[in-house]
């Protein structure tokens, strides 16, 4: 405090070019001070009203994503990021529990703890905050919950206006972008997006209790429509029939859904669109390891990975706050181990979706699970740029240091 205080001092003085400034002088620290109150007023430079005011606490500030920078993206152009978080508050292609327009919400309120001052990942050996990237928080796409169809057109557009902009820096080629839902129907509209954007199909990476992948007929109504295939159970299905989703490269984790029927034909409808199914069961037999080594023995480091976290894949004990809870899920603790685990994939977009705040817990426990998860995800989107930048080795995770083991 002292330095600041001196320093301060000098820039004060420079800047008023006057040897009083009174204002600048009442530090505390022995002697008779003028009392504040008491002193003539001296307007601070801009510097110091930095210095004295710029600094958040966790429980300060306007609610951004982390503390971040907000710029409302979609109407400003002119400002440049590499990665950006981006609000889409749409909940009206629910099965179950509505609420997740309140999800961007709740995440930003629970990552409030996140700030760049304390934000090295020591697993990653980064502090994703202060890298190369150029990181902001987007705000939110304005989704209409009176029309489906216009929602589904809103949104897509959002992705394509964002994602052809130029990104701040070279490492990336197209801004990335990490989207807080909403219902999980969303990824439709990213996978449009991304499809386009990047010119072809990704593969899909699908942290979830359900499988996502269902025909719109396994939603059955006696009132037929053709808008009611856009839900958030079938956005897989309606993807991998428009050719978005890579066949043969995507994953699903973490399921324990109920299937239709009395037969496999969900499972089939599945294989068709080319995913590996993981289980949630199988963590007991596999151990977050062997998870981690499914993954990326079917995804590589180089296929473009669209990551979709459903928060329902964990166990509603630990995330209640969900549209459609399932029983026996995967813990955050295993959660965040499989991601640390994964970041060598090439990611080019991620969502975190499902989160209802209205079913959380008071101690907010669904919404801080979300907001870890994007600060994980932002430190591997980070650090991959830094492996092609040639600036941190090859072999994911090692390098951190004080964690004991970190060769996952
Ligand atoms: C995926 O590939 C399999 C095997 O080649 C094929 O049977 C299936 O129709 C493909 N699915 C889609 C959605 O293109």
């Amino acid at each position: 405090m002292r330095s600041y205080s001196s320093l301060a001092l000098v820039l004060g003085s420079l800047i008023v070019g006057c040897g009083v400034v009174a204002g600048h002088q009442n530090h505390g620290h022995g002697g008779k001070q003028i009392p504040l109150h008491e002193q003539e007023y001296v307007q601070d430079s801009v510097e110091e009203l930095e210095r004295k005011w710029s600094f958040e606490w966790g429980f300060s500030g306007v609610n951004s994503f982390a503390h971040l920078e907000h710029i409302k993206c979609l109407t400003t152009p002119d400002t440049p990021f590499d990665i950006g978080i981006i609000g889409v508050p749409f909940d009206t292609a629910v099965s179950y529990r509505p609420g997740a327009r309140f999800g961007p919400r709740a995440i930003r309120a629970a990552s409030a703890r996140q700030t760049s001052f304390r934000g090295f990942n020591a697993r990653a050996a980064i502090n994703p905050y202060m890298s190369w990237a150029k990181i902001l928080d987007c705000g939110d796409v304005p989704v209409t919950p009176f029309d489906n169809f216009v929602a589904l057109e809103q949104m897509t557009a959002a992705y394509l206006e964002l994602g052809y902009r130029s990104p701040l820096s070279s490492l990336t080629q197209r801004p990335k972008l990490i989207s807080l839902g909403g219902d999980h129907s969303i990824a439709l509209a990213t996978l449009r997006g991304l499809n386009k954007v990047y010119g072809g199909s990704v593969a899909v990476l699908h942290f979830d209790a359900h499988l996502d992948t269902w025909h719109p007929s396994k939603y059955p109504s006696p009132w037929p429509s053709e808008q009611a295939q856009f839900n958030h159970g079938s956005m897989f299905w309606m993807a991998s029939n428009e050719g978005l989703i890579l066949n043969g490269s995507s994953v699903h984790a973490g399921l324990r859904t109920r299937l239709s029927g009395a037969d496999w034909a969900d499972y089939e409808d599945d294989d068709s669109q080319g995913f590996l199914r993981i289980s949630s069961d199988d963590i007991d037999d596999m151990g977050p390891k062997g998870i981690i080594d499914a993954i990326m023995g079917r995804m590589g480091t180089d296929t473009p990975v669209y990551l979709s976290v459903d928060i329902d894949v964990l166990d509603p004990g630990l995330a209640p706050g969900t549209g459609t809870p399932e029983a026996g899920g995967w813990t955050s603790r295993e959660l965040i181990r499989i991601l640390r685990g994964i970041e060598g994939l090439n990611l080019v977009g991620a969502d975190i979706v499902e989160v209802a705040p209205a079913y959380d817990g008071v101690g907010e426990q669904t919404a801080l699970a979300g907001a870890q998860v994007a600060y994980e995800i932002l430190t591997s989107m980070v650090k991959r740029g830094l492996r092609d930048m040639g600036k941190v080795a090859e072999v994911p995770g090692k390098g951190g240091k004080g964690g004991g083991k970190d060769e996952l």
